[in-house]
């Protein structure tokens, strides 16, 4: 049997995109294990969340730390659990550009909104209040700008009258707990390659020659 590729994941809060994977593994649906999750705040319910599932759950608290110094320990721990992909899921720090050329191309995001619409904080309320009909959300590479890498895919949720930021939120994080997985699934799996800006299946490229 094939090693199984190994994830690291990076939170700071709920880790409910971290359960939806742990729980896409745990059903057979995602061929990977969690080597890893990290979080950067001790009172993260997601890093309980890992303990208890029994998972090399680690606390690197970023409170009051440069940086750089702060993503030195987390890259530290990264390689020595010799992770093949890192998941950002709700990890809440901008990551320094050593952090992001210590992995290239193997780090990835979730954002609750269509990219390149909405980036930054607080995405569904900005969708909402901006007046789109349509929304979702993107995984994405991680590259040094904000919310800005190469779109692997990309879920949509229609925007209802009677949405509010709650009611919106939670319909995107369905579509979310569906996306991550999908995508990590995606990107090990060798399937899709990064060509410019556009993450492309190799097969389909092949086949339009
Ligand atoms: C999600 O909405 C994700 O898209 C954003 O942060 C939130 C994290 O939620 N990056 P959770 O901690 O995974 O529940």
């Amino acid at each position: 049997m094939a090693t199984l590729k190994k994830l690291g994941i990076l939170l700071s809060g709920r880790g409910s995109n971290f359960e939806a994977i742990a729980d896409s593994i745990k059903a057979g649906r995602l061929q990977a294990e969690i080597a890893i999750v990290i979080s950067n705040r001790a009172d993260a319910p997601g890093l309980e969340s890992a303990k208890r599932r029994g998972l090399n759950a680690v606390l690197i608290a970023s409170r009051g730390r440069v940086r750089e110094e702060h993503d030195a320990d987390v890259i530290a721990a990264l390689h020595h659990a010799q992770v093949d992909l890192i998941c950002l899921a709700g990890y809440m720090r901008l990551l320094s550009p050593h952090f992001i050329q210590a992995f290239p191309n193997r780090i990835v995001n979730i954002h609750p909104s269509l990219l390149p619409a909405f980036p930054g904080m607080d995405a569904q309320k900005q969708a909402l209040e901006y007046g789109v009909k349509i929304t979702g959300c993107t995984v994405h590479f991680v590259d040094e700008h904000l919310d800005n890498g190469p779109i692997i895919l990309q879920k949509t949720v229609p925007i209802l009258d009677g949405d509010d930021v709650n009611s919106l939120s939670a319909r995107i994080l369905e579509q979310e707990h569906k996306a991550y997985s999908e995508a990590i699934g995606l990107i090990l799996s060798g399937e899709v390659e990064i060509v410019d800006r556009r993450v492309l299946r190799k097969l389909s490229r092949s086949e339009g020659r």
